[in-house]
């Protein structure tokens, strides 16, 4: 596998090499290609993405992403949403789930649900208007994109509880509709069992009741806000991973971002970064590594080795030593 490795900024550079040693215990044939993209790359170029990062990052077959901070520039281009769109990755899916001795907001730890989130569209259109009176943004909903997104939920909901909730603003934001009418459609055709909410009472019953939930599928901001929200969920932002996909690309990185409040200070959790290593290897085929890994993972936070954010004393590289140790004595 020709892999390329993005620290990024911040608490990136803590996160990429802890899962880059869990990589290595692995001992798979993996090609590293790194990148150095982002704020850094902005600081010393005046881009953070170029042309030729497209280029190199269309020649591997996939992408481990740590996290980028946004510059202080109106005209920045977002790496995020260049590499989403210029590799057509629409599904942004975003496992949640309980860990285990991770004590999250509830005592009962039966919930498993996906956001399966639009990736390329909504209002990430990059479509703006920015002045000094009025800055538009243009919410762009296609049949296209919704159709895609749409099937891929639908195919996933197949696959594990056959039971789909669409989420949207239909009520207030007109061109949520084309997005639920596509997506009901879909779940019909697909003999998907499902409901819609609108997303504000979601984001309330998700934090009362996530076992309620399955496959979320949604539009791209929604996505966004609900995802981070379902880390209280967990117990920390810290521990939810997420993967990229399109048809011929993906890319796989932790939900949080740069963390410059605690970037520097080697106590950012590597596990999301971890777990979307482990979602890397599943969408890559190498399955019995993928679950060695979430054993790791799960050896080391029943062993009590975790971050401060847990509750933990221990530092990022320590939880990452000790889950590419774990792997090694498993492995043999
Ligand atoms: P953030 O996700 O970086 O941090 C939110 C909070 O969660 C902070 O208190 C942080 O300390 C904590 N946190 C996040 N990850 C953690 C980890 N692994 N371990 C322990 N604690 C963790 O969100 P923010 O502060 O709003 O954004 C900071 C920068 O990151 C911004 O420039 C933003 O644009 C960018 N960002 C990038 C990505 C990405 O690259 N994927 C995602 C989100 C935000
Ligand atoms: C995420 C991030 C990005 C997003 C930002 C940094 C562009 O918050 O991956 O969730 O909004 O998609
Ligand atoms: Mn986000």
């Amino acid at each position: 596998m020709k892999l390329a490795i993005i620290e990024g900024d911040g608490i990136g550079k803590e996160v990429i090499p802890a899962a880059i040693e869990v990589l290595d215990s692995l001992s798979l044939d993996v090609e590293k290609v790194y990148l150095e993209l982002g704020y850094g790359k902005w600081e010393k170029t005046g881009s953070a993405i170029d042309q030729e990062d497209i280029y190199i990052l269309k020649g591997c077959d996939c992408i481990l992403f740590g996290a980028v901070t946004t510059p202080p520039d109106p005209d920045y281009k977002s790496v995020l949403l260049t590499i989403r769109k210029e590799l057509d990755m629409y599904a942004n899916v975003r496992p949640i789930h309980h860990l285990p001795s991770i004590k999250g907001i509830h005592e009962r730890i039966d919930f498993n649900f996906i956001i399966v989130r639009e990736n390329t569209e909504g209002l990430y259109s990059g479509i703006e208007d920015i002045g000094s009176d009025i800055s538009t943004t243009t919410r762009v909903v296609t049949r296209k994109g919704s159709k895609r997104i749409a099937d891929y939920a639908c195919k996933l909901a197949n696959s594990r509880k056959n039971n789909l909730t669409i989420v949207h603003k239909s009520n207030v934001i007109k061109s949520d509709k084309l997005f639920l009418d596509i997506c009901r459609q879909t779940a019909i055709d697909a003999g998907v069992v499902h409901r819609d909410e609108l997303v504000d009472s979601c984001a309330y019953n998700m934090i009362r009741s996530p076992w309620n939930y399955d496959v979320i599928v949604t539009t791209n901001l929604f996505g966004d806000i609900l995802s981070d929200m379902s880390g209280a969920l967990v117990g920390s932002l810290g521990l939810l991973p997420s993967a990229n996909i399109g048809d011929r690309y993906a890319f796989f990185e932790p939900v949080h971002g740069s963390a410059p409040d605690i970037a520097g200070k080697g106590i950012a959790n590597p596990i999301a970064t971890i777990l979307s290593l482990k979602m890397l290897l599943e969408w890559h085929g190498a399955l019995a590594e993928a679950a060695i890994v979430e054993e790791a993972v799960e050896a080391a936070l029943n062993m009590g080795v975790c971050t401060p954010d847990l509750g933990g004393k221990n530092t990022t590289s320590e939880v990452g030593n000790l889950i590419a140790r774990y792997i090694k004595t498993r492995i043999g």
